[in-house]
């Protein structure tokens, strides 16, 4: 039998070990150290408690065996046996370490009838609301092993609200007692190990839009509130000069500029199509757009799919900026669903229209919506919009975020134009602008052919 080392806890790691509330919250940032010491703490359990049941959970299994299966396989090599097919580890004196994921409904079927004495929610604020209280039902058995559950958290996600209220508000309802919470806050530079072996992973959670970076890095829980395109600015002192602004004084478009068509539908709501410039720097340029309601209650102007792409046909065959161009056409992937008849595809490839599905990752295409509109050093952001598009003007800053979903903005609001603006996005996504004078490394989207943006590599940590 081998002997187990544990490492070396940072302070508030240490805290967090001590810690013996009922409910434990822990982090409130990037790499805080928290999927260590979830995983040094449920050892130290498993040691301390011979018998004890441990359960650990990730949104998915994928991130189950990066995070935590296969360093503890190291760390627990001739000390526990791991069964794959149970996601288990077996100590000798009868203590287990189970994983189990949540990512949708029916994954709550493994959590069916079990018991735990201890559960970790690794990256809680991942999981909906409704799975964390049906796992945290499985934290009970008939012995005198603790009874506790700790939560390592970031900011966003789809129970930032729910973890919110409890550790950082502490607002508690019916049924829930004060007495049994707790809140150890934990930011990056609080992670020594990490700062010294990775200085320029601060550097890059520096790097993120505004509000991503006051969540991520400062542990803000208050920033996903407002206007969700705070960085829109649409300020004519500037039209002329193109600085610190996004909405420019329309000029003619080189004829040699890639011209893009993105398209948003939704069957008795808005639609939007925009029509894009790219530049030789890949600066993308909103030329021109047609909005309209597909079925107008206010006015009983109806625009079906045939009567929008023939109008998109007639501009594109006469207007100066379009004609004879090879136009890439991106749109909503939902319109080729042929479920009600003839897709919103097809009718468009009808009228001599033609879309490639656009890539439908809501959060990464809003990330890539940010990086387009912040502003380099210089006051130069990596998309403009002509004055003449005025559903973009009206309608972007008027944007919320959601409050069921943080990232996400409230799609109760009038988001046609996002949507399609993201759509184009997402078609040709860019790197991050760095703030100015500050050189990290940073990580290349473009280079990973398996995610778009920064954001889903960092929220598999
Ligand atoms: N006490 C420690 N001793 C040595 N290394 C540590 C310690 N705590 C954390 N680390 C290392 O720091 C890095 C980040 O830690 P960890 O992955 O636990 O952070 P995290 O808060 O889970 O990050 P993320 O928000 O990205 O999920 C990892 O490489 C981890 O092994
Ligand atoms: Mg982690």
């Amino acid at each position: 039998m081998s002997e187990l080392r544990l490492g070396t806890p940072n302070e508030k790691q240490k805290l967090f070990l001590a810690d013996h509330h009922k409910y434990v919250g822990y982090g409130g940032a990037r790499g805080g150290g928290k999927s260590w010491v979830v995983r040094d703490k449920a050892k130290r359990l498993a040691l301390r408690y011979q018998g004890i049941k441990i359960l650990i959970v990730r949104r998915t299994y994928a991130e189950l065996i990066n995070n935590h299966i296969n360093p503890l396989r190291g760390d627990l090599v001739g000390v526990a046996r791991y069964n794959q097919s149970e996601k288990c580890f077996y100590f000798p004196g009868g203590s287990v370490i189970k994983f189990g994921y949540c990512a949708s409904d029916g994954d709550l079927d493994q959590y069916q009838g079990a018991e735990y004495d201890v559960i970790f929610l690794d990256e809680a604020t991942q999981l909906k609301e409704e799975w964390i209280k049906k796992i945290v039902a499985c934290m009970r058995g008939v012995n005198d092993f603790p009874k506790r559950c700790y939560m390592t958290c970031n900011p966003g996600g789809p129970s930032h609200g729910y973890v919110k209220r409890l550790f950082i508000d502490k607002k508690y309802n019916r049924g829930e007692r004060a007495e049994d919470y707790s809140f150890i806050q934990s930011l990056v530079g609080d992670n020594k190990a990490l700062m010294e072996s990775d200085p320029d992973y601060v550097h890059q959670l520096e790097a993120l839009p505004a509000k991503l970076r006051a969540a991520w890095l400062e542990g803000r829980w208050d920033v996903y509130e407002g206007q969700f395109f705070e960085e829109f600015a649409d300020d004519d002192r500037h039209y002329a000069d193109r600085r610190n602004t996004h909405v420019i004084e329309p000029f003619e478009v080189p004829d040699k500029w890639q011209i893009y068509r993105s398209f948003d539908f939704g069957y008795a709501k808005p639609f939007s199509v925009g029509w894009w410039a790219v530049d030789y720097e890949g600066r993308l340029y909103r030329i021109l757009e047609l909005y309209g309601c597909t079925e107008d209650p206010n006015t009983g102007v109806k625009w079906e799919p045939g009567k929008i792409f023939a109008e998109v046909a007639r501009i594109e065959r006469e207007h100066r900026w379009l004609k004879g161009k090879n136009i890439l056409g991106v749109a909503d992937p939902s319109i080729w669903d042929g479920s009600r008849g003839v897709s919103v595809a097809d009718q468009a490839a009808k009228a001599g229209v033609y879309f490639t599905p656009g890539i439908n990752d809501r959060i990464s295409g809003w990330m890539q919506v940010h990086y387009r509109l912040a502003f380099d050093g210089n006051g130069i952001p990596m998309m403009y919009v002509f004055r003449n598009c005025k559903a973009f003007i009206r309608t972007m800053p008027i944007l919320m975020y959601s409050e069921t979903r943080p990232e996400d903005l409230d799609t109760d609001g009038e988001d046609h134009v996002a949507d399609e603006v993201r759509y184009m996005c997402m078609a040709r996504p860019i790197k991050p602008v760095m703030p100015p004078e500050r050189k990290a490394k940073v990580y290349n989207p473009l280079d990973d052919d398996e995610t778009y943006g920064r954001y889903d590599w960092m929220r598999m940590g």
